[in-house]
């Protein structure tokens, strides 16, 4: 099976979440990551960092804390606006059954500055605590001065999605308004710091196989056509007027709203109307609050209009197989007031479409990937 790895770190403004998370046997999801990384290297005021795909649930990319450069492979998360990485000293943050975490050691960095303040967020998939640090980090080749990060001690409440995950902390891509503390993310400290030459950076995901997020601009030979820009509704999220969400022709939800997050691997809506949307499509619920579709089923369009604009996925494109077993990729997540109800277009839209996020213009941009 191959969807143990399924992850949300859509950031939860308030405190409750109702997101479930699939824990399948360990044996399955101990696989070798797929591909190997390799560092492209940087070129002008733009910067490629290469992302990696963890079974099309988890992508993750490397980044760096410190002097000299200790490294970590993150997830870079458009549904949140936090840094943090294990701290030295952390004895909750997995490692325990397959390899162990890279670790930040304060002690060997010449940049570190203290703070340690409480630090706490809670993710969709669960809670994670430590403390404030402030060091140099870099990301994308870029050097950022003076970043405000966690050094976590526990991530437990994330359970196997990360202790047997691939990756070791979260750099959040969203708005310093979502930021805990208010604390300026990586990206607006770049864009404050002249490092890059456009706020803005694109996602291009892999399907099995390595990616690419550019920092500082975007990579027009990973799309066809031209990018459609979409204003953003709320510069929190990222997110945007969603006018219509249809299957087969037929509306399910309308004048709603998304948000595009990079680190939810499925797509997720109102459990109510999800509930409709996996019966249109022939789904059955299992015990474990997923849907599953016959793999041999032909399956409607499901369109999101956005903008006037429609973002279409075919059957194959919604459907993640594994065996003989097809999972439909939505599921419900019933996001509360004031911050809801929100649809999260996860990887698997992220999958069809590259998505440029532009930061200082507050839209997004959309194109068929390649
Ligand atoms: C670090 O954070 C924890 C809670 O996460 C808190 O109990 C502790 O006091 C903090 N350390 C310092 C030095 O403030």
């Amino acid at each position: 099976m191959k969807f143990a790895a399924l992850f949300s770190t859509f950031a939860v403004a308030s405190a409750v979440t109702t997101v479930k998370l699939n824990k399948k046997s360990n044996e399955d999801f101990i696989e070798e990551v797929r591909s190997s990384f390799q560092l492209k290297s940087t070129l002008g005021d733009s910067g490629d960092i290469t992302i990696k795909d963890y079974q099309n649930s988890q992508y993750f990319g490397e980044m760096s804390v410190g002097t000299p450069a200790q490294k970590f492979d993150v997830i870079f998360d458009t549904g949140s606006s936090n840094l943090w990485v294990p701290a030295s000293d952390c004895s909750n943050c997995g490692g325990k059954i397959v390899g162990r975490k890279n670790k930040y050691d304060r002690t060997k960095s010449s940049t570190y500055v203290v703070d340690d303040a409480p630090f706490a967020i809670q993710y969709g998939s669960g809670p994670v605590s430590g403390n404030w640090s402030v060091d140099t980090a870099n990301m994308g080749g870029f050097d950022i001065d003076a970043q405000r990060f966690a050094e976590v001690k526990d991530a437990s409440g994330l359970g196997v999605a990360y202790s047997l995950g691939k990756f070791d902390g979260i750099l959040g891509l969203a708005f310093d308004s979502i930021s805990i503390d208010k604390t300026p993310t990586p990206l607006k400290n770049l864009i404050d710091q002249g490092k890059i030459d456009k706020g803005m950076f694109a996602f291009y995901l892999g399907d099995e196989a390595d990616g690419e997020l550019t920092i500082g601009g975007y990579d027009e030979t990973k799309y066809t056509g031209d990018l459609v820009w979409e204003p953003l509704s709320q510069a929190t999220y990222w997110e945007i007027d969603l006018d219509d969400v249809s299957a087969g022709g037929t509306s399910y939800a309308s004048s709603t709203s998304g948000i595009v997050d990079s680190g939810t691997s499925l797509l997720t809506g109102p459990t109510s109307i999800v509930k409709d949307l996996a019966k249109s499509v022939g789904a059955k619920a299992n015990v474990a609050g997923e849907y599953t579709v016959d793999c041999d089923a032909t399956l409607p369009d499901i369109t999101f209009t956005i903008g006037g604009n429609p973002y279409t996925l075919t059957g194959d494109e919604y459907i993640i197989k594994s065996g003989t077993t097809c999972l439909f990729a939505f599921m419900g997540l019933d996001v509360p007031r004031p911050a809801g109800p929100l649809w999260i277009l996860g990887d698997v839209f992220m999958r069809k479409f590259y998505t440029v996020f532009d930061y200082e213009n507050e839209q997004i941009g959309f194109a068929t990937a390649i």
